[in-house]
């Protein structure tokens, strides 16, 4: 295969107040992660997929995998994830085969991620050559603030866009960029690319991409999917 995609599931999740780490708290009778591997799986042409869970869920993250994609564990791995999300996607990147051109950084919280976004950026990515990322626009006003909440600035919307996930890289460029930063703490991966010269570029992100975080996302996918029969 020529694409890999590695899902981090490895964080604790505290913002959601749950017990179990976010990518293993359930939404509607699938866990996040279930959710976000069927989206993977429905590509119409197969790819690596690199699940990175917690130490204590590697199990639970194979039962996963044995259950959304019965016959097809020879394509799927389960890794251990780090301290940081940076940690966990190097984790990932370790494992990916020898021949994939193409990697995808997805966040397993971003579990409603519709299969059409993972396939835009691995094309946009094989097309372009670059970096993609998908993104949206900046609906409300921004402003700058000290830490007492007193206003400094503003920045301006319309030069802005909000990063979702799947992130899509050439491998090579990626795999330098992981060994560059080094420990360095980067909330996402275009930015451990950019800051090693990588060129980047957006597509159109997808709504439904956004990521869960809190109990109220969590709430709002609740919602989403009683639009979308299972
Ligand atoms: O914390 P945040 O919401 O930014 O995490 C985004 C994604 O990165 C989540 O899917 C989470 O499971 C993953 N993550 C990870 N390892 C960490 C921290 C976060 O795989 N140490």
């Amino acid at each position: 295969v020529s694409t890999a995609v590695i899902v981090v599931a490895a964080g604790s999740g505290t913002r959601l107040g749950a017990a179990l780490p976010k990518a293993f708290v359930d939404l509607a009778g699938q866990t996040l992660l279930e959710r976000s591997l069927r989206s993977i799986i429905l590509l119409p042409y197969p790819v690596q997929v690199v699940v990175v869970a917690p130490a204590d869920f590697v199990q639970d993250a194979q039962a996963i995998v044995h259950k959304v994609a019965p016959g097809l564990e020879s394509l799927v791995s389960v890794v251990t994830g780090g301290a940081t999300r940076h940690d966990s996607v190097a984790a990932g990147l370790a494992v990916v085969d020898a021949g994939v051109q193409v990697v995808l950084v997805h966040d397993a919280a971003r579990a409603l991620t519709p299969t059409s976004v993972f396939a835009d950026v691995d094309m946009a990515v094989q097309a372009t050559g670059a970096g993609v990322i998908p993104a949206l626009p900046v609906v409300d006003s921004l402003k700058q603030v000290d830490v007492t909440g007193g206003i400094l600035g503003i920045a301006d919307r319309e030069q802005l866009r909000i990063a979702q996930t799947p992130q899509g890289f050439p491998r090579a460029e990626l795999d330098a960029a992981y060994a560059a930063a080094g420990s360095a703490d980067f909330t996402d991966d275009a930015s451990v690319f950019a800051a090693n010269g990588g060129v980047m570029t957006t597509i159109p992100g997808d709504e439904v991409a956004f990521k869960i975080t809190t109990a109220w996302d969590l709430n709002r996918a609740h919602q989403v999917l009683g639009g979308i029969p299972d």
